[in-house]
């Protein structure tokens, strides 16, 4: 865990404005909207980093908590709500404290993924709404180059999820599929690369080309452009939200 810590540490500072979905007011919204829920009730964000959904559930009038591995996010994600310096894979909290968990784009960081949807579904409410959401591979179609394009710039990758591979994963820890959200978001890879102060600059020039020079299919699936000098795509994302099987 030690390599995520270093990674974000590093990225705090910069990380809220780093890439375009952390603040995507849609995509944020559809973490919401998944829920079927109206506040009042209490909210944990597994994960949170800086806190971006969590800060958007409590201006809907939810109560909410985080918790995150590397101090310097929570301590960011701290100043909107309370975070707590923890590792979602061991939950300081009681059975059955929450009514919403959210866990956004860490799911591919996690060494033992099985152990923290464990922790989520014993501090989960048995009638509460788990909401999973991460980026994913369009299809088959562009799932093995996205995959060398996030193994490039994410070392600290344990696993490369896809759409099925999550459905899988909550199928086995016990939660069944309630409803799911599939978007787009538009990133500016050019940018994103320049807010990414823990890699070299010949890594962050082997992300863009990657992307610019991307092959078919993947160049038309994630309707790559250049434009001005800047390289443009759009990311695949699901936003799952998910019930405890009892
Ligand atoms: C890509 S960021 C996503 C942050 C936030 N969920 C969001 O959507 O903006 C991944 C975050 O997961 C945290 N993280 C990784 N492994 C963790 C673990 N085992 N327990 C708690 N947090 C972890 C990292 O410290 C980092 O802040």
């Amino acid at each position: 865990m030690q390599d995520v810590v270093d990674q974000f540490s590093k990225r705090a500072e910069t990380y809220s404005t780093s890439a375009h979905w952390i603040s995507d007011s849609t995509l944020i919204q559809a973490h919401l909207d998944v829920c079927e829920r109206v506040p009042p009730g209490n909210v944990l964000e597994l994960c949170c980093g800086t806190g971006m959904v969590g800060r958007n559930f409590r201006a809907a009038g939810w109560s909410v908590i985080g918790v995150d591995l590397t101090r310097d996010m929570a301590v960011e994600a701290n100043r909107y709500f309370p975070c707590i310096r923890s590792s979602a894979d061991n939950l300081p909290f009681l059975e059955q404290a929450f009514d919403i968990i959210v866990l956004r784009q860490a799911y591919f960081l996690l060494v033992d993924g099985q152990r923290v949807l464990s922790e989520a579904r014993r501090v989960l409410k048995d009638d509460g709404v788990f909401v999973l959401s991460q980026t994913v591979p369009y299809s088959s179609d562009d799932a093995a180059w996205l995959e060398k394009i996030h193994r490039t710039k994410q070392a600290q990758l344990k696993h490369f999820y896809t759409e099925n591979d999550l459905t899988a994963e909550l199928n086995q820890a016990g939660f069944e599929i309630a409803g799911v959200r599939r978007l787009s978001v538009r990133e500016n890879i050019t940018r994103w690369m320049e807010a990414a102060p823990e890699l070299s600059e010949a890594k962050r020039a082997e992300v863009c080309g990657l992307v610019a020079d991307a092959p078919e299919p993947y160049r038309s699936i994630h309707q790559v452009e250049v434009r001005s000098g800047e390289i443009f795509e759009n990311w695949s994302w699901v936003v799952f939200s998910a019930r405890k099987r009892q």
